[in-house]
């Protein structure tokens, strides 16, 4: 990029963000949402509880996408869960001037709903259109992603008592998009740390803290090499901290982190970070786990917009063989029912998909059985007719 067009990308970045770039324009307060994604303990929030059905935007991606999505739907028809699906497809189109954006009634579907559920979506490598999750994320402003990492009976791994929330900045950051070619064989990347997004994110991490009873916010930096970015960064956790008295705050250094979470895993809670060390210390997390073909995510945005989505890719390999696992999409639609208040039904699906794995007679391949994608989605929704 040249050095011109890099400065007006970041001046563009700053506009979004609702930010001058001498940093004169006061900054409106934007409202915080309030997901309710994975309660300490299962005591219902205090939230409105919305009767009537609601309709969510259902983008079911590629891949095993449409395969995993059908399977959510079957389980929700099952649930009785009162959603109504409007299924949008996201393929990259170019807009007006050659920029790529999301299709129109994707848009304006996801204006409407505000809240949206997203299967896979894949990527060209280093070519063709860009990412279309990072366009999503922009489009919408989705500012916090939320992934809780609970450990699951029944499915094994090396650690037991996994149950933290790793809580990531994802508009800014090394995620910026901005570098350029300073002389050939020189490149540069900026990794842009905003007041704002800081601010925003950091109480957002107190407030789901609240919200959810959970005990402690670790805020995740390495602001004694990043001092200025990273600092920043910092200081908006603390001055957080100062406003949610009840909630204990630790700061923490990205690779002491790290170390203690390989370690000791329960000694963590709800952990707030900048976009670059959120995506790898969540992946990680996921790893805790199982792996991301069990963990949930849901990308919070500005003005009550939200669209929870499986964290795995497309899956190529399997796509069209009935041998998805579709427990991350699940998971993710029940981290939505509760951002919805529908506690009781997330309460009743959670359930019966736990139930399912612990039972370990009917198992997808990838969680160490034999049982096809409709095996397993039949075997929850008969789970939950046996409840009634
Ligand atoms: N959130 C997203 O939309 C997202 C995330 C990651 C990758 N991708 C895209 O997906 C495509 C493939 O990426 P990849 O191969 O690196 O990763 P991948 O997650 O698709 O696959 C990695 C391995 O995990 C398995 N796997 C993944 N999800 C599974 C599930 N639900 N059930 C059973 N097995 C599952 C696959 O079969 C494969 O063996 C790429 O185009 C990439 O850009 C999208």
């Amino acid at each position: 990029m040249a050095g011109k067009a890099w400065r007006s990308a970041i001046l563009n970045l700053l506009t979004k963000l609702g930010l001058s770039i001498n940093g004169k324009d006061k900054l409106k307060p934007q409202e915080l949402s309030q997901v309710v994604g994975a309660l300490k303990n299962e005591t219902p929030q205090s939230r409105t509880f919305i009767r009537g059905i609601q309709t969510v935007t259902l983008i079911p991606g590629d891949g095993i996408g449409p395969e995993i999505s059908n399977a959510v739907m079957k389980i929700f028809e099952a649930a009785k869960a009162p959603i109504r699906w409007e299924e949008r497809n996201v393929t990259a189109i170019r807009g007006p001037g050659g920029k790529w954006m999301i299709p129109p009634d994707a848009k304006e579907s996801m204006d409407k709903n505000k809240i949206g559920l997203k299967g896979p979506l894949k990527t060209p490598i280093a070519a063709g259109h860009p990412s279309m999750n990072l366009l999503l994320r922009k489009t919408f402003d989705l500012y916090a992603n939320v992934r809780p990492c609970v450990s699951i009976e029944g499915y094994q791994t090396p650690y037991t008592d996994v149950n933290l929330v790793t809580i990531r900045e994802n508009t800014e950051g090394e995620y910026s998009g901005i570098e350029h070619v300073i002389v050939d064989g020189v490149v540069q990347s900026i990794k842009l740390i905003t007041e704002q997004a800081s601010k925003r994110i950091a109480e957002y991490a107190f407030e789901y803290a609240r919200n959810n009873q959970r005990a402690s916010v670790t805020a995740v930096h390495k602001a004694n090499i990043m001092r200025m970015s990273d600092g920043l960064f910092l200081r908006k956790c603390r001055e957080a901290a100062e406003k949610y008295k009840d909630v204990k705050f630790t700061e923490m250094y990205l690779d002491t982190v790290c170390l203690n979470m390989v370690q000791d895993p329960t000694q963590f809670d709800v952990l707030v970070m900048p976009n670059l060390y959120g995506d790898i210390l969540s992946d990680l997390c996921a790893g805790l786990i199982g792996g991301l073909g069990v963990t949930p995510s849901g990308n919070i945005g500005a003005n009550g917009v939200a669209i929870f989505e499986s964290v795995h890719g497309t899956a190529p390999d399997i796509a069209g063989k009935d041998l998805a696992n579709p427990t991350a999409l699940l998971l993710s639609a029940v981290m939505m029912l509760r951002h919805m208040g529908l506690h009781g039904h997330a309460k009743k699906i959670e359930s019966a998909c736990f139930d399912t794995i612990r039972d370990r007679k009917v198992l997808t391949k990838d969680l160490g059985g034999n049982s096809k994608c409709s095996e397993f989605t039949e075997a929850i929704c008969q789970r939950m007719k046996d409840m009634d």
